[in-house]
Parts: C-alpha cells; sequence; structure tokens
C-alpha cells in the first residue's frame, strides 16, 4: 500500500505518525517534483496545494488530517469522483467543549467587567444572574457542535441548536430552515458559531442577522472564520449591541497583526487552537477507515456539493 502525506508545516510530524500507523506500507511526504511518478493509494492530508492532485492521479480514498474541508473543496483540481474523508470527533469536540465552556463562563461570570476594571483598581461585585436566563444558541449540530450543545445543557445553560437537517438532542431545542435560524438568534444571550465554511454558510453572521440578537449579546466563533462579517460584528461591538466575543478563526490567517480586532477590548483573539487535531486519534480512526475500505465498503465522505 501506498500513502502519500502532505502538511506544509508539520511534514515530519505527520509523516512519521502515518508511518506508525501503517508499518507495512510505503509512506512518503509529497513534494512538487520528487513525487513526480510516485503515484500512492491514499492521501492523508492538510490543504494541500493545487498540483497535488494534479499529479496523484491514482488515489482511492483522500483523508484529510482536520474536520474542515474549505480549502480542499475550492481546488478544481480535487476530482469530483475522489471520495474525501474528514476527522469525525477524535477528541477534537472535547476540545472545543472546553473552548465554549471557557468563553461562556467568561462572558456569564462578568469577567470581561473585572478585567477592565482591575485597569482601573475598581472594586466593584456584579451580582451572578440565573443561568436560566443565559440561553446559548449553537449554530451547527455536527460531530462537534452536538458534544458542545450536550456539554453547554448540562452545565446549566438553555440550549437551542441549528442545522441543515432536523435533529433530536436530549436537553437541545434543535431548530433548523431561516425560521429556526430566525428563533435561535432573537433568543441567544451566547451564539456559538461551529458551522464549516461553505458557500451556504459564509457572512451568514452579517449585520442583518447580528442585529436579531438580543442588546447586550456575546458571540464566540469556533467554526470557520468567514461565516462573519467582520465589519458588522466591529460596528455591533462598538454600539453595545454586542457585548463581547472569543474569536478562533478568522477569514485569513494568521490575523494581520494590524488588524484592529487585536486592541479591541471586548474581544478575546485565540490563534486557530480552539481544536486541534490529536494525531493519534485521527491515525487510529484513518486505520480503521482504511481496512473498512480494503474489505470494499466506505465510511461516510463529505458532500462536495454541500461543500462538508
Ligand atoms: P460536521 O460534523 O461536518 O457538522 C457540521 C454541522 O454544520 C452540521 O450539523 C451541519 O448540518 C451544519 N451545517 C452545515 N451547513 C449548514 C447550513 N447551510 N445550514 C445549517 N446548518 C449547516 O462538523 P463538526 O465536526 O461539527 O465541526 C464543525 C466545524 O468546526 C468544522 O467544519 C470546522 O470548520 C470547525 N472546526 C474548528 C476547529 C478549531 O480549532 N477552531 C477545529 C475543528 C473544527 P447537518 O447536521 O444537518 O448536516
Ligand atoms: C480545524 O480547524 C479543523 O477543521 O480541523
Amino acid at each position: 500500500m501506498k500513502i502519500i502525506v502532505y502538511n506544509k508545516k508539520n511534514s515530519e510530524l505527520w509523516t512519521s505518525a502515518v508511518r506508525d500507523a501503517f508499518p507495512d506500507a510505503d509512506v512518503r511526504h509529497w513534494a512538487k517534483e520528487a513525487c513526480h511518478d510516485w503515484l500512492a493509494d491514499y492521501a492523508v492530508i492538510w490543504q494541500p496545494p493545487a498540483e497535488f492532485f494534479q499529479q496523484q492521479t491514482q488515489l482511492k480514498v483522500v483523508f484529510n488530517q482536520g474536520v474542515g474541508v474549505d480549502s480542499l473543496v475550492d481546488l478544481e483540481s480535487l476530482p469530483a469522483d475522489l471520495p474525501v474523508l474528514k476527522l469525525r470527533g477524535v477528541g477534537m469536540e472535547e476540545y472545543m467543549s472546553d473552548y465554549v465552556i471557557y468563553g461562556l463562563l467568561h462572558f456569564y461570570r462578568d469577567f470581561d467587567y473585572y478585567s477592565q476594571q482591575q485597569l482601573d483598581s475598581n472594586w466593584q461585585p456584579h451580582k451572578i444572574s440565573k443561568k436560566s436566563e443565559w440561553t446559548v444558541g449553537i449554530l451547527g449540530l455536527g460531530v462537534i457542535g452536538k458534544a458542545v450543545a450536550k456539554a453547554v445543557s448540562d452545565s446549566g445553560f438553555p440550549v437551542i441548536g441549528w442545522s441543515r437537517t432536523e435533529k433530536q438532542i436530549d436537553g437541545v431545542k434543535a431548530v433548523s430552515g431561516d425560521e429556526g435560524l430566525d428563533h435561535l438568534l432573537k433568543h441567544s444571550r451566547v451564539l456559538v458559531n461551529l458551522l464549516p465554511s461553505t458557500p451556504s454558510t459564509q457572512k451568514l453572521l452579517n449585520q442583518k442577522t447580528l442585529e436579531k440578537l438580543p442588546e447586550g449579546s456575546v458571540l464566540i466563533n469556533g467554526g470557520r472564520g468567514d461565516v462573519i462579517e467582520v465589519e458588522a460584528l466591529q460596528n455591533l461591538l462598538e454600539t453595545g449591541h454586542i457585548r463581547g466575543a472569543m474569536l478562533d478563526v478568522f477569514e485569513v490567517e494568521p490575523l494581520d497583526n494590524k488588524h484592529p480586532l487585536w486592541q479591541n477590548s471586548r474581544v478575546i483573539v485565540t490563534p486557530h487552537v480552539a481544536a486541534p487535531t490529536p494525531i493519534e486519534r485521527a491515525m487510529e480512526q484513518i486505520v480503521a477507515d482504511v481496512a473498512l475500505i480494503e474489505q470494499g465498503e466506505m465510511p461516510p465522505a463529505i458532500d462536495k456539493s454541500l461543500g462538508y
């Protein structure tokens, strides 16, 4: 079995993880010239360049080293009939739950106010409000969104969740469609975005939709940056309609060091670290998937027409 790996930043880490997981396979890291006539059966990749698929023409299946496939499906060279498998959970759902709960508690317990007050040496306690008054709206109820919804609900907050197809999840008011989105926006004191970037989700959170949130609400974005129109968010932060935000993902990463979001005291910026891929567990899933494929069964692949 031949496996080609590509990860621009972490080539050695991923190549050795794939070699350890498939000790009998011939595993190589892709390089434009070096792999000229060496054609693999499987690819384990993250954000490859367009030439990757022009050169690797014998692939049976592509494994994505993360969940988001936005940069992959954007490649014209990706063959339409080549199955792409994204990671399903593998512990990222737990990392993301921790990230969201941290952001939620930060605002719910007024730590945004206290960090400002500390700058002024101002000892001013605030009354703790009821969790029942802090409905959390979660956009995206996939493997990660569902786990986050459960963690937030288990912490005692009311949860509304929105997805493309209808869902039933204990402790979550699950909605879908335009009406469902409208309902969620109007009732969420905390809005959590866990949607992928697709043609239907890009700029979904704009001036018109964000204005539907109740006055003084909070935004947490762990999904993808381009789901939010940043100028609208900045306007609404300025007016106080949005009290604060915790943002992990941005339309252009790394976030430009001159971007005003860095200096906005109402915003917490993290450098796309909410839920990094746990490589060992990812490789366990990929090994199990390859075993199924070799037996003639195909695990769930992404729907390229939907973009996720
Ligand atoms: P997933 O299993 O693919 O779930 C995606 C969810 O979004 C599904 O519930 C899907 O609805 C919903 N959705 C997609 N398009 C929609 C639309 N047009 N309208 C309404 N709902 C829509 O993905 P996941 O594992 O939950 O991960 C979600 C996203 O998190 C990833 O795509 C990635 O962008 C991001 N992520 C970020 C980090 C980080 O470190 N910041 C790490 C991992 C992942 P259905 O259920 O009806 O299909
Ligand atoms: C990270 O953002 C991922 O999509 O896995």
